[in-house]
């Protein structure tokens, strides 16, 4: 019997400080997290320089705190898993210099996660899980693409966002509409008091026969129509029902065409935007119709967390795609030959990952 691999992540990408454990035979053993919802509010988005600082204050308790919560003591934990990037360079600097000097300290390797990759395969840390291959929607801040996951490490990418990710579309609607950050459930929770179609926005892209998307058209309708009248909170949420509809109708439209175009029957929904209600709803509708099943990552885990990055650590290094223990070693000469060994990539497209074609 194969042994199991336990491994530690760590995430701090962007403005969520998050640690957990994941061991491949026993699944996710712990997931500790901070949000800086509340630091970043009052200036309505992230500023970078507060949230590497507030990574620095959060990180080692939650270290702490998540071995704890695991049982687990370090001589079990195979490898340490951080996420390399995409993101803000100062807050992903923060999670890679722990992770390595920790994998120095402990004789054991440091993984650099992509993010995305993160993401991609969370739908894996829920009690139902799909089996590889599948179709991947990854609906996030940054993203919207549509993927088909071949294993772990081979994605192929089907199609992609030509403007702005529908998580920055919900984001930029809710900044039009008077809404605080982040925009996303802000917009959703107002939608729920409005209904769609008594204002008419546009569906981009619905019939371009590709799987593409474009959102930054849709944005500007919203703003022409909020020009025209969006004095009371009636119309503002009608005009937030309509937005979520127009998104909410776009990506079911070509997931299903993603499932047709390859066959799958197994979609998986991941990124910050998963979490909207109304999306999972039309979704799964749509798919239950053609005999598909559409895959979700736990509600607390479609936005920025460690237990992604810990998963991605564990399958990669189960899969032999990682080296077992850490390059540098605490050998003094070969630690200053790989002076500057790691790094942090603020960009970083997920083709460098997973071979995509
Ligand atoms: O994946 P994520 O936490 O961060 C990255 O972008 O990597 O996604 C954040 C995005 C934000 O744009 C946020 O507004 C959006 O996900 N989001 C939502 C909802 N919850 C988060 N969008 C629509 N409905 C939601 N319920
Ligand atoms: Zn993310």
């Amino acid at each position: 019997m194969k042994a199991a691999t336990r491994v530690l992540g760590i995430e701090t990408s962007c403005d969520e400080t998050g640690v957990a454990i994941y061991d491949t035979e026993r699944g996710l053993l712990s997931h500790a997290l901070h949000s800086q919802i509340a630091l970043h509010g009052a200036y309505g988005g992230v500023v970078p320089e507060l949230a590497s600082r507030d990574h620095v204050r959060r990180i080692v308790p939650l270290i702490h705190e998540a071995l704890r919560e695991g049982a687990t003591d370090w001589s079990a934990i195979a490898a340490i898993a951080y996420t390399e990037g995409p993101g803000l360079a100062g807050a992903l600097l923060v999670g890679a210099s722990v992770a390595n000097a920790l994998a120095a300290a402990l004789g054991i390797a440091a993984i650099g996660v992509h993010h995305l990759e993160g993401h991609l395969l969370s739908p894996l840390l829920a009690p139902e899980r799909p089996a590889f291959p599948f179709v991947a929607l990854l609906v996030s801040g940054g993203h919207t693409q549509l993927l088909e996951v071949q294993e772990i490490g081979r994605y192929a990418l089907l199609g992609d966002t030509l403007d702005d990710a529908a998580g920055e579309a919900f984001d930029k609607t809710a900044q039009l509409l008077g809404l605080g950050y982040p925009g996303g459930p802000a917009l959703a929770a107002l939608a729920t008091e409005g209904r769609a179609g008594r204002i008419r926005l546009p569906r981009p892209l619905l019939h371009s026969g590709n799987l593409d998307f474009s959102f930054a058209g849709l944005k500007t309708a919203v703003l022409t129509a909020a020009r025209q009248g969006a004095d009371t909170r009636e119309k503002r949420a009608d005009l937030a029902a309509e937005f979520e509809q127009a998104v909410v109708d776009v990506l079911v439209s070509k997931c299903l065409r993603a499932l047709e175009a390859t066959g799958h029957r197994q979609l998986v929904v991941a990124g910050g935007v998963g979490a909207n209600h109304h999306l999972r709803r039309d979704l799964d509708a749509a798919a239950g119709r053609t005999g598909a099943r559409v895959y979700y990552p736990p509600l607390a885990l479609c936005t920025d967390n460690g237990a992604m990055i810990a998963l991605v650590g564990a399958l990669r290094l189960a899969a032999g795609l990682e080296p077992m223990t850490a390059p540098s070693g605490v050998d003094r000469d070969a630690s200053r030959a790989r002076s500057g060994a790691f790094g942090v990539r603020p960009r970083w497209p997920l083709a460098e990952v997973g071979k995509l074609s």
